[in-house]
């Protein structure tokens, strides 16, 4: 049969992000994306409220990034990794070595941010082995979510993720319930309770704990308080069993500090990144640890880390993530961030008053409208679209990352569509 409709082609032939090729939601065609906007192919311009899932953060098509992967597509576009490496991974990572703390020193190159969480889980399993002891479970937070791939859904919450479903398949571990406080609330010590006690009931038997820190995405987009993952290393220390902090989603600006993890004071054992890593433009994410967690790992059995993926340490992926960290090492984007928390705070707050909206959460370059009723998807993406502009809610979240470049006028131009998006009943189920 001949598809000639390319709309029809992907919606029979395609499936997207947990979609169903059967009864999908309808998508759109972008033909271009420059800056915030993404041009679709009848002509209409929307301004992107998304970043790409948080990984565009200076917008589309930076013709800096572009350069960088232009000169080293010239050299090379891929190359293998084993037995062999290459200048722009060797000064990716001489980066990432002085913009992480001090004791994150060595690193393991991924393909995307669930492979980032995998290896981080292999990291900690195998830094047991090496020390010849029998530590096999993870310790998470309840609203947690870490990935797709299976290790990865393991530590995301079985109960109320989107990885419900595969409960029955994955290995059980420990989930302590998500802290309550949020980031501009009054400490409550009794917020920590359930954590302490799991991990003082299970240390033994723990590899890691595994946190996103201060803002946990896709489990609800949730904020809490810096005390909670400041006593959460505490007591990995006291208990010592190793922290590995999830930035995937947080790292490189987007909550107002370079890392989520400063807000606390604290530094991770391993550190995953990804998404913004590369400005959005390519598929690459990092698992970074200490020296003596690495060292540790090469006295298991196997001698070596036990990870080594076809396109490890891609040479265009490294060439656009040092072009990214040199953007960012311009230091813009601390007042890109800051002005779009302030826009936040004067035009999104307010919408806390609205008969429709349970909570209103700001934190940096995020913005997050939580709804009494659920969501009808469809019908509000299109409305979206309608208005020119691209937000993606899910559940009872409509929620705004824009890249740190966008304007004022754009900015209020997504919240003023938010609002109009809430006040129409057909949004909603
Ligand atoms: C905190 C966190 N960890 C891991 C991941 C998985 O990253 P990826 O989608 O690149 O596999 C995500 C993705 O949204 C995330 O938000």
């Amino acid at each position: 049969m001949l598809i000639k409709k390319d709309s029809d082609f992907d919606r029979i032939h395609i499936w997207h992000p947990y979609s169903s090729i059967k009864q999908p939601l309808p998508c759109y065609q972008v033909v271009k994306a420059e800056g915030c906007k993404l041009k679709l192919n009848n002509g209409k311009m929307l301004i992107d409220g998304m970043s790409s899932w948080l990984a565009a953060i200076h917008g589309y098509n930076n013709p800096r990034i572009n350069l960088a992967i232009k000169k080293q597509i010239k050299k090379m576009s891929h190359i293998m990794f084993g037995g062999i490496t290459h200048p722009s991974a060797i000064l990716l990572c001489r980066k990432l070595v002085d913009i992480t703390p001090l004791p994150l020193e060595c690193i393991f190159l991924c393909d995307s941010g669930s492979v980032s969480v995998e290896v981080s889980i292999k990291m900690a399993l195998q830094y047991w082995l090496g020390r010849n002891e029998n530590r096999k479970k993870f310790l998470a937070l309840q609203y947690s979510y870490h990935g797709d791939t299976f290790a990865a859904m393991s530590v995301c919450d079985p109960n109320n993720s989107m990885h419900k479903l595969w409960k029955g398949y994955l290995t059980k571990h420990y989930f302590a319930k998500a802290p309550k406080c949020g980031f501009y609330e009054r400490w409550m010590i009794k917020d920590f309770n359930n954590f302490y006690y799991l991990i003082k009931t299970h240390h033994k038997k723990l590899a890691a704990v595994i946190v996103e820190p201060i803002v946990q995405g896709a489990g609800g987009m949730r904020i809490y308080n810096p005390r909670y993952l400041k006593l959460v290393r505490e007591y990995c220390n006291l208990y010592g069993v190793l922290l590995i902090i999830d930035e995937i989603a947080t790292g490189f600006g987007r909550t107002g500090k370079f890392f989520a993890f400063e807000y606390a004071d604290i530094e991770p054992d391993i550190l995953c990144i990804g998404k913004a890593l590369t400005g959005g433009t390519m598929t690459l994410a990092a698992t970074i640890t200490t020296r003596e967690i690495a060292n540790t790992i090469s006295n298991s059995s196997a001698n070596c880390f036990m990870h080594g993926p076809t396109f490890m340490g891609n040479p265009i992926a490294c060439a656009a993530a040092i072009e990214n960290l040199n953007i960012l090492q311009d230091n813009y984007w601390i007042n890109q961030v800051k002005n779009i928390e302030k826009q936040f705070f004067k035009y999104l707050l307010p919408l806390k008053n609205l008969q429709q909206v349970a909570d209103i959460r700001i934190l940096g370059a995020i913005g997050v409208i939580e709804t009494y009723k659920a969501i009808n998807i469809a019908t509000m993406q299109k409305f979206f679209v309608e208005q020119g502009v691209w937000i993606r809610p899910f559940g009872k979240l409509i929620y705004l990352v824009p890249p740190y470049i966008i304007k004022q006028n754009e900015l209020k131009k997504l919240i003023e569509s938010v609002i109009l998006a809430i006040e129409y009943p057909l949004n909603f189920i």
